[in-house]
């Protein structure tokens, strides 16, 4: 079993370059397959998601060449098999995205039904209803789901009931290939969803409006090949702003879209950190005053849900009482119990959280119980007195990549051990 070790308390301070951004690599990767050409891909994070995704495509038939570590060449032309097995999806959410893309290239989709982070109810039903839509006749069947569009796709017009990210990738990439006009109404607005929208348009799709609420897509024959570089990763670089909020420190976080992080930049602002905006990076300087606040988090342009533990935990270095709402997912404080053993005050009535700024933290034994929780216990750590112990890391390295590097990078006294023998915190 791995953890990771850290010694708080040292300030961080220097550079660190942002990679690409998970939640659109993992969109754009299934994406390719709808080419009848070979695309290569940049700026690829290495996350084990990625890793995932390229054994989904290879156990499907395609190719897939690791040109360097951040650039993939992908062949779609030989796919053999349109099923994803559960052994592949069980640990990532985003497995769902070839259901639309394996629809569009191949008119039907076996996938058995997604895991990722346990975030509360994660229901598909907006997925099936868009792709229903379109013409794609289904069933869920021992965990599978198996989609077909026997009549081949036919644009339509689709009102998601909630705003959902996930089901509306879903329909743009089933709706490229479909004859005529689909317009998705209630659309997600995400950095990652105007990412698909270039990447596919780059391919010679013609998907209108992606970033606003009304997404119009007509649908293409043929779909050529590409090279394209995806943005850099909004959540890792707001997690690197929240680390020099919370150890006093200075950080210049390079290949960042500023635009992307607005958000998060005028909370941490009002916090009281000095945040400085550049054409592509970013400054954050930690002045040691940190101050309540009430967060809610929504979607795009409002401030992530992704970011919520990470600022969760900042605000128990503030001073006085803050108040953060969790807009989109039912059960996203789990990890408040992880930050109760290092001596936080925070008390959790359904989707609000109190926390009362004790101003400091203790190091203590933690496990990451998700993604975002676990680079919270990280920052937690960071800013700690003593040691922290951070167990179930998988959870992290699942969309950071290098985080132990790039923090050493950084000034930070955190360690990877790898097994139980190992275990020295102490000699870091
Ligand atoms: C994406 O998840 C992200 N994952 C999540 O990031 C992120 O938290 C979420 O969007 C919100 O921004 C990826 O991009 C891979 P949704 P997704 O569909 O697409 C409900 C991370 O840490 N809903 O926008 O699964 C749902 O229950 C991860 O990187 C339905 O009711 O989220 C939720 O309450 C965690 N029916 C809300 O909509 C549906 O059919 C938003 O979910 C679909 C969703």
């Amino acid at each position: 079993m791995e953890k990771y070790v850290i010694k708080g308390g040292n300030r961080l301070q220097g550079e660190v370059t942002v990679s690409g951004a998970k939640n659109a690599a993992v969109a754009i990767l299934p994406a390719a397959i709808l080419s009848d050409e070979p695309c290569t891909i940049e700026n690829v994070p290495n996350i084990s998601d990625i890793d995932c995704t390229i054994k989904i495509l290879t156990q499907m038939g395609v190719q897939v060449k690791i040109i360097n570590k951040s650039t993939l060449y992908i062949d779609p032309r030989h796919i053999v098999n349109p099923t994803v097995p559960y052994d592949l999806t069980k640990n990532m959410r985003a497995s769902y995205y070839f259901l639309g893309a394996l629809l569009g290239k191949a008119g039907s989709a076996r996938v058995s039904m997604p895991g990722g982070c346990d975030l509360g109810a994660r229901p598909i039903d907006q997925h099936l209803k868009g792709l229903a839509s379109l013409g794609a006749d289904g069933a869920v069947d021992h965990g599978m789901v198996h989609l077909e569009s026997k009549n081949g796709l036919k644009g339509a017009h689709i009102y998601f009931d909630i705003v959902t990210v996930g089901a509306t990738i879903n329909v743009m990439l089933a709706a490229v290939k479909a004859t005529g006009l689909t317009v998705i109404e209630n659309a997600a607005k995400e950095p990652h969803i105007v990412d698909l929208a270039n990447f596919l348009n780059s391919m010679g799709a013609e998907i209108m409006g992606a970033g606003t609420d009304v997404i119009k897509i007509r649908g293409v024959k043929h779909l050529h090949g590409t090279q394209y570089s995806i943005i850099p990763d909004q959540i890792e670089a707001g997690t690197f702003m929240v680390m020099a909020a919370a150890t006093k420190g200075n950080i210049l976080i390079k290949n960042v879209i500023p635009k992307h992080l607005e958000s998060i930049s005028v909370k941490l602002e009002k916090i009281g950190a000095i945040v400085e905006e550049y054409d592509d990076s970013i400054r954050v300087i930690g002045t040691g005053r940190l101050e309540k606040t009430s967060i809610k988090t929504l979607p795009h342009p409002g401030f992530p849900t992704d970011m919520q533990p990470q600022i969760t935990t900042l605000l128990t270095l503030a001073e006085g009482t803050s108040i953060v709402t969790e807009g989109i997912w039912d059960n996203r404080f789990k990890y408040v119990d992880e930050l109760r053993r290092m001596g936080a005050d925070i008390s959790v009535d359904g989707k609000v959280a109190v926390i009362e700024g004790t101003g400091h933290l203790m190091g203590a034994p933690v496990k990451a119980t998700d993604l975002r929780a676990g680079v919270a216990m990280i920052i937690a750590g960071l800013a700690a007195s003593g040691i922290t112990e951070i167990e179930d890391i998988h959870h992290i390295e699942r969309g950071y990549e290098d985080i132990e590097l790039k923090l050493r990078a950084l000034g930070a006294d955190i360690k990877k051990i790898h097994s139980p023998e190992n275990e020295m915190p102490l000699a870091l």
